[in-house]
């Protein structure tokens, strides 16, 4: 059964390409090894497999216009938290501002020089075809990226825990640049990844509220993202600073436990 309905969807997806995709694309230019390419990234994607197609993202719901380079919009219909959080932060501002993308070239952090012109969208860090969310995690970034903190996560204790290559998606156990910056929330009954990669940086310590305490306890979690040679070298060892405020904690319990004495 479910074999008779992906042929399907897949020959609808040729009708799709041939009819509307090919002729559009070729007026537009786009060499044929291209597309084959295309064809065959979303062929093996999550998308395919849930019979999301060419058309869902390229032809437009109202007009029913071809739309050869869709936006973030084309992706609002079926994952509205992602559009909706990604305009939100530093990354997707400037777009929900309708001023022109976000691009390394504007940042004062550093960057690759290579990425320069890099224009964010949902494509920069997922293939908007193969929808991978392995190599957006950790790769995509470092394609920009070039800040100490950035460079020195590869090295870190965290990086070490899951071999992500060749996984699907980022696992449970996994700590990736995402994990503490684009964190997984619980929205409604699903769990959905908050894009907004400003959210948990404002302020600082909302990330052990909602990442380092699934794991560590609160007060390692403290110490150590108060420290900031250890927020540079990304958590390459374990903290050595000691917040004020579970001292003056302890302090006060040893005294009310000796009174009660
Ligand atoms: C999940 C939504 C989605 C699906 C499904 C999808 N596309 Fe796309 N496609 C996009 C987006 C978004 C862009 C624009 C990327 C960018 O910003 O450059 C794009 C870009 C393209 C381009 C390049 C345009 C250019 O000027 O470089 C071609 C060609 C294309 N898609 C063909 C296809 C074909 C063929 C299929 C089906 C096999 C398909 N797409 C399925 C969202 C989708
Ligand atoms: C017609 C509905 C639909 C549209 C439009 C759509 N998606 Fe999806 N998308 C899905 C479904 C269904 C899944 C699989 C279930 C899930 O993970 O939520 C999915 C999964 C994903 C995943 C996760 C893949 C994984 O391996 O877990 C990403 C990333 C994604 N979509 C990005 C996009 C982007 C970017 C766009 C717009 C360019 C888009 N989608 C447009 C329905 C859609
Ligand atoms: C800065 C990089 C980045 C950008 C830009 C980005 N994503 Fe993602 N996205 C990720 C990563 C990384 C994950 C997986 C994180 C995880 O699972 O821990 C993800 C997961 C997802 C998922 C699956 C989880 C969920 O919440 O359903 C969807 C759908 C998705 N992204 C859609 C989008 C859409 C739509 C856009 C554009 C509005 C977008 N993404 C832009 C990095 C990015
Ligand atoms: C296309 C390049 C590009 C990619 C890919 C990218 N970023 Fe960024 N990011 C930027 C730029 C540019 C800024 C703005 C920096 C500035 O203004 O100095 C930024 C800002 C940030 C900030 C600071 C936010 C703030 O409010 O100060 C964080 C955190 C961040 N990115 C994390 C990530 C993570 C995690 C990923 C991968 C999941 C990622 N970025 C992928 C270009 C990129
Ligand atoms: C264990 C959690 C964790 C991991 C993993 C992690 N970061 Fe960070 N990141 C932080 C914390 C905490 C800060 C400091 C926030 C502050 O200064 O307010 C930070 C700061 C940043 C900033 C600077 C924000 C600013 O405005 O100064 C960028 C950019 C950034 N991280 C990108 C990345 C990238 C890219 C990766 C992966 C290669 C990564 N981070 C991995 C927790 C993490
Ligand atoms: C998904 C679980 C998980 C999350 C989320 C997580 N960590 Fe970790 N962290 C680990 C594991 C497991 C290790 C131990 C690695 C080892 O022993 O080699 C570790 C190691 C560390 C270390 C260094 C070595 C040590 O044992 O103390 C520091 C510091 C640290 N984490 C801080 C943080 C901070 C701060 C956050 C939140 C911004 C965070 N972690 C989020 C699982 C996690």
């Amino acid at each position: 059964m479910r074999t008779r309905g992906y042929r399907l969807i897949v020959l609808l997806c040729f009708m799709v390409y041939f009819c509307l995709i090919a002729p559009a694309t070729a007026a537009a230019n786009i060499p044929e090894t291209q597309l084959d390419e295309i064809n065959q990234l979303w062929q093996t994607s999550a998308h395919a497999l849930t019979e999301v197609n060419c058309s869902s993202c390229h032809q437009d719901p109202e007009t029913k216009q071809l739309v050869v380079k869709p936006t973030q919009e084309s992706c609002r219909s079926c994952h509205e938290y992602a559009v909706d959080t990604f305009l939100l932060g530093k990354h997707g501002i400037r777009t929900l501002e309708g001023l022109s993308s976000l691009t390394p070239a504007m940042a004062h952090l550093p960057m690759k020089e290579s990425a320069m012109d890099l224009q964010m969208s949902c494509n920069t860090c997922h293939d908007v075809h193969s929808v991978n969310t392995s190599q957006a995690a950790v790769d995509s970034c470092l394609m920009c990226h070039n800040d100490t903190h950035s460079l020195n996560y590869k090295s870190s204790p965290h990086a070490q825990i899951i071999d992500m290559s060749g996984l699907p998606r980022p696992n449970q156990e996994a700590v990736t640049c995402a994990t503490c910056h684009l964190p997984r929330e619980k929205v409604g009954s699903s769990i959905l990844v908050n894009h907004n990669n400003t959210y948990v940086l404002k302020p600082r310590d909302r990330m052990v509220k909602d990442v380092c305490k699934n794991c560590h306890g609160v007060e390692h979690a403290y110490n150590s993202i108060f420290d900031d040679q250890l927020v540079e070298s990304n958590f390459a060892q374990p903290p050595t600073q000691k917040m004020q405020t579970f001292q003056l904690v302890r302090d006060l319990e040893k005294k009310r436990s000796s009174k009660a004495k």
